[in-house]
């Protein structure tokens, strides 16, 4: 039988620089969601900057109600923890910042080239290898706090992936692959320390000089500009060419001649 490699949260720690983020670190084997366990640690009082990790994940969630599929104890689904004194309308910032911190550490890790499909999908070669879903409690109009759900494909093989996102999902490892880098198994306690490292930098640089620094590294990986794209905003579709990113994040599109649309959320298609 195959030997399961399940996470260390012990490697992870030794690897952790920063001054923060992952500094209390919540691992389970199988957990329902770790956004779920994430949320309920975060009402008991859990400190800013905890994260939550797990193997295996029986209801992982994804954006718009839409089910995670989290099979294996080959992939990443981590939940971070965070009780900054910002505005709501300003928590989308933590979404880039997880979208950055993710591309940097596998640019990193696996020596892939990942793009940013706004607003926090990453793909390797037009497919998605990364989700992150942000989740919020306010209470009157203050943050209690946010939770930044972050599933990554590293070491599922296609074989193993569920039949109805083959088309549009791949991993690390079958994109290591294909470029004929590397068969080895990507070592998933780097990438989560990676990734924890990369956000304690921008969390940081977020609090003291706002999201512009973080955007210019956003540009580095998005793979969006100058394409037409449709997009479905609540009730109606935006359709137009994607012009830029404002500073807070907001998608740019140039919908006439003379005409701009900026788009705070909404779910793209290319
Ligand atoms: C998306 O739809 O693209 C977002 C997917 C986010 C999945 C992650 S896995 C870890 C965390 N726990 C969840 O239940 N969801 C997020």
């Amino acid at each position: 039988m195959e030997e399961i490699n399940y996470i260390d949260i012990f490697e992870i720690k030794k690897k952790l620089k920063g001054s923060f983020i992952g500094k209390n670190l919540y691992y389970e084997q199988k957990v329902d969601s770790t956004n779920t366990l994430a949320r309920d640690l975060a009402s008991k009082g859990v400190k800013n900057g905890s994260v939550v990790i797990a193997d295996f994940q029986e209801k992982g969630r994804g954006r718009n109600g839409k089910f995670w599929t989290s099979p294996c104890a080959c992939n990443i689904y981590m939940s971070i923890i965070l009780k900054p004194k910002i505005t709501p309308e300003n928590a989308q910032g933590m979404t880039i910042l997880a979208a950055v911190s993710a591309a940097d550490a596998i640019a990193e890790t696996a020596s892939l080239n990942p793009q940013i499909k706004w607003p926090n999908d990453l793909l390797i070669d037009s497919k998605k290898v990364c989700g992150i879903l942000t989740e919020m409690a306010t209470q009157n109009m203050t943050i209690e706090y946010i939770i930044v759900g972050i599933g990554m494909n590293v070491n599922i093989a296609e074989s193993d992936m569920d039949d109805n996102i083959k088309d549009i999902a791949t991993s690390l490892l079958i994109e290591s692959k294909k470029n004929n880098k590397s068969i080895a198994l990507i070592d998933r306690n780097a990438l989560i320390a990676s990734i924890l490292n990369k956000f304690d930098k921008y969390y940081e640089m977020f609090l003291s000089t706002g999201l512009s620094p973080i955007l210019t590294s956003y540009q580095k990986y998005f793979g969006m500009m100058g394409k037409t794209v449709e997009i479905n905003v609540k009730d109606k579709k935006v359709s137009g060419q994607v012009v830029g990113i404002d500073s807070k994040g907001a998608l740019l599109l140039k919908t006439g001649e003379n005409e701009l649309e900026k788009v705070v959320s909404g779910e793209i298609y290319i």
